[in-house]
């Protein structure tokens, strides 16, 4: 079992460190009771970061990272920072970590939890028993292609522009990480692109098939985007791993968080390519965001942010054992009627942030006595 593994917490704003402070007393649970033992240190990011050094992503925060086997973040963002200029804006943050760390495949598993089927928008029957995985390329795209900005014309009008590129070579480690995780699971890849429109997505397509051959015994399907965001809503459960650009996965991930009922739920994992001693850089994440309408009410979800430090375990160390138990917990703590106020129903028990993290590690005691 690893011990003393280098942790860093990136809290961040709005309700991120609300969370945060729940994984404390699940890793405090660890701690005690199975002698794994993380050395944790705190770093800023995001509007935070800024208020106190003047950058969403300070030097410090980097090299943390950049020296630590993983990183768990809360959330970045808030009407308080919006009107700040654009390269200073906590999103820079959290887009700068990425593309420094080489975080370039994003993990976002939408699982229904039985318990909580009733609670998405879609109907029971279409939803229940849904675990599909949307793997997300981060570090390319028309996120981070060249040229991009904001030109006057000479007639005084303004013309935007972004540029979304891709290499093969991005596009071959992201493709291999999709069908590696569908041989881990139902082993069928579905390939999200916009080939009918966009070139750099035709190339994208070839390239998927080009590498499918390594790989006999898995599916691999290809499906639009406009198309893929309709039968992800009309029937989610024909997915298995769905693979796609940075920008598309970005609306998809949203689009298919809703389907579990709560973007409080859902955890996430951006991964970067191990080094030659085996080290991957890997940082973790809820989805939901900054939540700034419920900052400092206590009555925000952790259980996004718990699953991901699960992830963690798993991807990071190893640990799935750990892993499925915090996993077990929390659909035991849904089962038992616990509810924060996201995924609130009539018949179960509201409860703060904090009793949901309690409750966690009490039903991890049980799990583990
Ligand atoms: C996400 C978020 C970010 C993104 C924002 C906050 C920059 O929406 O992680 O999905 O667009 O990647
Ligand atoms: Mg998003």
């Amino acid at each position: 079992m690893p011990a003393n593994k280098k942790l860093l917490f990136l809290p961040g704003d709005g309700i991120g460190p609300e969370v945060m402070t729940e994984v404390r007393r699940v890793i405090d649970w660890m701690d005690r009771r199975r002698s794994v033992t993380f050395d944790i240190t705190e770093g800023l990011i995001g509007g935070t970061a800024y208020d106190e050094t003047g950058s969403p992503l300070p030097e410090e925060t980097l090299e943390a990272a950049q020296n630590s086997d993983a990183v768990l973040m809360g959330a970045v963002g808030g009407p308080k920072w919006e009107t700040l200029p654009f390269d200073v804006q906590p999103e820079r943050g959290l887009l700068g970590i990425r593309k420094e760390m080489g975080l370039f495949a994003n993990l976002r598993p939408a699982i229904v939890f039985d318990a909580l089927a009733e609670a998405s928008t879609l109907k029971l029957d279409i939803v229940k028993g849904l675990d599909i995985m949307i793997l997300r390329e981060l570090t390319g795209g028309l996120y981070f292609g060249d040229p991009r900005g904001v030109e006057e014309l000479p007639d005084g009008t303004r013309k935007g522009y972004n540029t979304m590129t891709y290499t093969t070579p991005e596009v071959e480690r992201i493709g291999r990480v999709a069908f590696d995780l569908a041989a881990k699971r139902d082993k069928r890849l579905c390939s999200v692109d916009k080939a009918n429109v966009l070139e750099t997505t035709v190339m994208w397509r070839e390239t998927m098939e080009s590498i499918k051959g390594d790989y006999p015994d898995i599916e691999l399907s290809h499906m639009y985007v406009d198309n893929a965001a309709m039968q992800l809503v009309r029937n989610p459960k024909q997915f298995d791993v769905m693979v796609t650009t940075n920008m598309f996965g970005d609306i998809l991930s949203d689009c298919a968080a809703m389907l579990t009922g709560s973007l409080g739920m859902l955890p996430s994992a951006s991964l970067g390519a191990p080094d030659e001693s085996g080290r991957r850089p890997a940082l973790y994440e809820p989805v939901h965001g900054s939540a700034p309408d419920i900052t400092g009410q206590g009555i925000a979800n952790p259980l996004a942010t718990i699953l991901s430090y699960s992830m963690l375990l798993r991807y990071s160390f190893d640990m799935a054992e750990d892993a499925d138990l915090i996993d077990q917990a929390a659909q035991n703590i849904l089962d038992g009627g616990l509810r924060t106020a996201d995924i609130m129903e009539e018949g179960k028990a509201k409860v703060s942030t904090q009793v949901m993290g309690e409750a966690i590690v009490n039903e991890l005691d049980k799990l583990a006595a």
